[in-house]
């Protein structure tokens, strides 16, 4: 008689069919697995011998399928890690990104804890950048908004399950959802692929809001560049995180705007993901 495959196999099995698709299929699977048993992970290795069958393994393999049609694991889970803080992501949102973080470090290193200062996160998704801040930052006031209703749902949702009440959030398209007041620094990681990349293919399973802005690609650089010396204290700080080959472009609409310190930073990989600039009041044109 056969004997029924453990855990060890059925992940051993889960990862080579997710070899095609995914950069970490061991790791996938392994997250899948454990999301379905609700144990940690580690809890696979001390118990690989154990049996998997029935309604567990059904859901299983339920979840690897999903994962082969290029569902983001996230997704399957309902959690995303950001920052060492556990996200709810669901299909409205952009699943957050590691380099995001490193947008989040080098605002950090500018936002000393023991000061008051006001942070407006533009396109805050499920509120990744906004509650990284809040979390490090208790005496920041931090406005997150976005364009989708559903999208600050499950923002103030995380906000709450992570205790976090110097956060609020705004709905409307950029400048539009705030009222007319300055803030230290503004942050964004906006929609930067452009709407023919084929490279939206691979990520059709996120929301196309979150995505592309425009045929260019840099449609909503322009858009918040164009106003954020409206809503910037002097000397307050732009940072935004933009696609790869975008810098050149992105410091050329940040000079032409008036804005100075211009500085690009690479991500872990060596590509140039993000840029700072700071306002000057004196550039600001008379209103
Ligand atoms: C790339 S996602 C970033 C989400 C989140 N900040 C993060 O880093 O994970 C861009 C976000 O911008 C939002 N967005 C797109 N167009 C917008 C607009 N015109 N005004 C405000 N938010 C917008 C999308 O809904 C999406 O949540």
């Amino acid at each position: 008689m056969m004997n029924t495959p453990n855990i060890s196999e059925h992940l051993r099995l889960a990862s080579g069919r997710l070899q095609q698709c995914s950069e970490s299929p061991r790791l996938d699977a392994e997250v899948l697995l454990a999301h379905v048993l609700s144990v940690p992970r580690s809890a696979l290795i001390t118990n690989g011998d154990a049996p998997l069958e029935g309604p567990l393994l059904a859901e299983f393999e339920r979840l690897i399928a999903e994962c082969q049609r290029g569902v983001p694991v996230a997704y399957l889970t309902g959690t995303r890690e950001f920052w060492s803080l556990p996200l709810h992501v669901t299909p409205d949102v952009l699943v957050p990104r590691p380099e995001t973080e490193e947008l989040v470090e080098l605002i950090l290193a500018r936002l000393p804890a023991d000061r008051a200062a006001s942070v407006l996160d533009l396109g805050t998704g499920s509120g990744a950048i906004a509650l990284a801040i809040a979390s490090e930052r208790p005496l920041a006031r931090v406005i997150g908004t976005d364009v989708s209703a559903a999208a600050l749902d499950i923002a103030a949702g995380n906000a709450s399950s992570l205790g976090l009440t110097n956060v609020e959030w705004r709905r409307g398209s950029w400048f539009d959802a705030v009222a007319q007041q300055r803030y230290d620094i503004i942050v964004s990681n906006p929609p930067y692929v452009a709407s023919r990349d084929p490279a939206l293919k691979a990520l059709r399973n996120e929301p196309l809001v979150a995505l592309a802005s425009g045929p260019m690609g840099w449609e909503a650089f322009v858009a918040i560049i164009a106003s954020a010396p409206l809503f910037l204290t002097n000397h307050g700080l732009l940072a935004l995180e933009h696609g790869m080959g975008q810098a050149p472009a992105l410091a050329a609409i940040l000079r032409a705007r008036g804005f100075r310190d211009i500085s690009s930073h690479h991500d872990r990989s060596g590509h140039a993901r993000v840029m700072l600039a700071n306002f000057h009041a004196s550039t600001e044109e008379p209103s």
